[in-house]
């Protein structure tokens, strides 16, 4: 209802500014209910959506961030008519049926299934926290993949969208924040032991540089339990020279949130992850660890930045142009996510889509690294770095 009210909002304020003559028109299309307006237009029905399952263990509802921000991310499409809903007594009218695979239940699935609906395999976390096992799932179940990662028929930008990084006009902003950058490392982790083992690059870093690690694995808390707080633990952030943005798995394209609240807080980014950063990122913005063989060269070459101004200023000269000024580029919210599913279920002919082996896909071809680890003579667990390689090239699969 919240949704139609907004919408009925929008439509009087243009009532209100459009000239006369188009006043009568406008008004009419869009104070009208939309199935309504679709029947007398003789055009299909209004495109709907249904969530199926719970998002981690909760409803899918008015009250739940997903719902909100697909809700929002519909109205903002160019083709903007479609409805979300996890009401599943609208099972037959849904042209998609989505299911966060995290939270499917096999003994809970739709009674009927519509030929023409698309079954949507949605996923945010990376393979090592995906809890299912997909070796269960009957081949075909799924017609449509909605991940973070870029091979997927629609590209999840969760972890993107919010962030618009505050972009620069001249060099005087950087005097400011160079001035306030008084420490050097932070680091918020509240998932200690992870298939990354960023714990350990942590630690050894540790040994040469000072780090304030803040969250449930650190010393230090800042709970952004309140808007005032959350604001007091982002300016905190400005506060350091560098943010270490390390994911909790090595896996193809898996990238969070933690980078933009390096880039939000105008902090250079360390990260360590399984992304291609140089595709997705602003040209020299973040630092990679995978471009160091050891903590010591890594921690040695933040040490120079910390102390040379002019040297540090080079990761932000992406601020100064306007091209960068949504994160990332690459992802434009307007061809991704809840737009593409909208603009897929709207095409008048139904294409034909039938993934046949997802643990393969999910699996194998989402190339998570296990890091290797030595343990030293005093039975110290160590990373190992190792020059940078590649990625093995992705299969050809016939999905
Ligand atoms: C779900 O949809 C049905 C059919 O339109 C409706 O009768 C019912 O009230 C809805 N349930 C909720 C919780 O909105
Ligand atoms: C959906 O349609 C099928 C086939 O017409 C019917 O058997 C089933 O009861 C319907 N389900 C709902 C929830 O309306
Ligand atoms: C990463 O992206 C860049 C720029 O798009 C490309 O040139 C490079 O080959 C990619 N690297 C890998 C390992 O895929
Ligand atoms: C979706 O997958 C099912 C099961 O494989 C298949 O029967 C159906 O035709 C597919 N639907 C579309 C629209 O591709």
């Amino acid at each position: 209802m919240g949704w139609l009210c907004r919408r009925a909002k929008r439509g009087l304020w243009r009532c209100i500014v459009a000239l006369p003559p188009l006043w009568i028109f406008l008004c009419a299309v869009h104070l009208l209910p939309d199935d309504l307006m679709f029947e007398s237009k003789s055009l299909p029905r209004q495109p709907l959506i249904l969530y199926w399952t719970k998002f981690y263990d909760n409803d899918f509802n008015r009250r739940q961030h997903l719902y909100q921000e697909a809700v929002r991310g519909l109205r903002n499409c160019p083709l903007n008519n479609c409805v979300i809903t996890g009401n599943r007594s609208l099972l037959n009218q849904s042209s998609a049926v989505i299911f966060h695979v995290r939270d499917m239940r096999w003994d809970i699935l739709p009674a009927y299934r519509d030929p023409q609906q698309y079954y949507v395999f949605h996923l945010l976390e990376s393979p090592p926290h995906t809890v299912t096992s997909l070796a269960s799932l009957a081949p075909g179940f799924f017609n449509l993949t909605f991940t973070y990662r870029l091979d997927s028929d629609i590209v999840a930008n969760s972890y993107f969208q919010h962030y618009k990084p505050p972009m620069w006009t001249d060099w005087s902003s950087f005097e400011e924040t160079w001035r306030v950058k008084t420490k050097l490392a932070v680091a918020f982790v509240s998932n200690c032991i992870t298939p990354s083992r960023r714990n350990l690059v942590l630690e050894e870093l540790r040994e040469y540089i000072a780090i304030d690690v803040y969250g449930k694995c650190g010393p230090l808390k800042c709970n952004p339990t309140s808007t005032k707080k959350k604001a007091a633990c982002n300016g905190l952030v400005s506060t350091y020279k560098f943010f270490l943005a390390f994911e909790n798995s090595v896996c193809r394209d898996y990238v969070t949130e933690k980078i933009h609240r390096a880039y939000a807080q105008n902090t250079v980014p360390v990260v360590l992850g399984g992304a291609n950063y140089t595709a997705l990122f602003p040209p020299n913005s973040f630092i990679n660890i995978r471009d160091f063989p050891s903590a010591k060269a890594l921690a040695e070459h933040l040490l120079f930045l910390s102390t040379n101004s002019a040297a540090y200023q080079t990761y932000f000269e992406w601020k100064l142009n306007p091209v960068y000024a949504t994160l990332p580029s690459a992802l434009h919210e307007r061809q991704i996510s809840w737009c593409k599913l909208c603009q897929i279920i709207n095409e008048p002919e139904r294409k034909r889509m039938i993934k046949w082996n997802l643990e393969e896909w999910w699996h194998t071809m989402g190339q998570c690294i296990q890091p290797l680890v030595s343990v030293l003579p005093e039975g110290k667990l160590r990373w190992v770095w190792l020059p940078q390689t590649s990625p093995p090239a992705p299969q050809v699969l016939h999905l």
